[in-house]
């Protein structure tokens, strides 16, 4: 088969993707499967229909990866992929609508206002901090609607830091998720398709050495500890896995995802966003989980190209 991996793309998270990418490249050339590393960039047309690919893994993180829009070329000249859909993608990728999808189907998730950046120009700055404390109190989580990899992503402990982190927020996107911030422990739960539906793989716990998850604590070897299985009560751990069940199936989205939740004190899951691209880095927290799970890389990914193209 000739298969194509397509990574890098033109999103802020373009070189994660290209790490992604390689590595997904490399699992699969151990088994012998002959793959070529392709980017997502203005030759891809071309390249596509000069030697269309018999089955294609996109592996591009954030805008033009995650939003569908490379998917909408997949299926325009017929070349099968992994991952879900062009549609459940656009559903997925816009956080506030993942989070009522989800929310409607049973699965807690944090208070939140999306606020489009035009609506500061509106209303005038003050007035819409002073909606956001008084609608959702403090702490907060500010980011991006539309965003991964925690870029323009932070916390606000104290109203006098909502203006930066709104700032930052809009480097990366023309709207700002701001959510209720839930303190507790941060587990991501991978999901794959197999022959009997979707499986959940185990809860990958992450512990930040100063409690922020953010770009460099992600990429940066070392920075931060990840706990497989999760250190959850069984029925915490069991509600976890349900409410990444719930989103993928929920959500329409199909082979693989993962869904970052937030665990509190007493144990129930909150909702925070689902990812139809999911990090494969050395660091990210798909591929622990596929470890954990006494699973490899290579062979999983063969199975989902497998069920594609035979
Ligand atoms: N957005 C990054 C790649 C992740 O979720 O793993
Ligand atoms: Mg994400």
């Amino acid at each position: 088969a000739h298969v194509v991996v397509l990574a890098g793309g033109l999103s802020y998270e373009r070189e994660v993707s290209l790490r992604s990418g390689r590595r997904v490249a490399d699992a699969l050339r151990a088994l012998d499967i002959p793959v070529e590393l392709r980017d997502a960039d203005a030759h891809l047309l071309d390249r596509l229909a000069a030697d269309p690919p018999d089955v294609v893994f996109p592996v591009l993180h954030g805008a033009m990866g995650e939003d569908g829009a490379i998917r909408d070329i997949l299926e325009l000249v017929g070349i099968p992929y992994i991952g879900a859909r062009p549609d459940a993608c656009r559903v997925a990728w816009d956080k506030p609508t993942a989070k009522s999808v989800v929310a409607h189907a049973g699965i807690r998730t944090p208070a939140s206002v999306a606020l489009p950046k035009e609506l500061f120009h509106d209303l005038g700055a003050a007035a819409v901090l002073d909606l956001i404390v008084s609608r959702l109190g403090l702490p907060l989580f500010v980011k991006p609607t539309r965003g991964g990899s925690a870029l323009g992503a932070s916390a606000v402990h104290k109203a006098e830091d909502l203006t930066a982190a709104l700032v930052s927020c809009f480097a990366y996107g023309d709207a700002a998720l701001v959510e209720h911030y839930v303190d507790g422990t941060e587990v991501a739960v991978s999901v794959i398709d197999g022959p009997n539906g979707p499986r959940a793989l185990p809860a990958v716990e992450i512990v930040t050495p100063n409690g922020r998850y953010d770009y460099t604590a992600r990429y940066d070897a070392g920075d931060t500890e990840f706990v497989t299985p999760a250190r959850l009560s069984p029925e915490a751990a069991e509600r976890a896995t349900a409410a990444a069940l719930t989103a993928h199936r929920a959500l329409g989205l199909r082979d693989l995802s993962r869904t970052d939740l937030i665990v509190d004190a007493e144990g129930e899951v909150h909702f925070l966003e689902v990812n139809v691209a999911p990090g494969m880095t050395e660091t990210s927290l798909l591929p622990r989980a596929v470890a954990a799970a006494g699973l490899s890389l290579g062979p999983l990914c063969e199975t989902l190209l497998r069920r594609r193209f035979t």
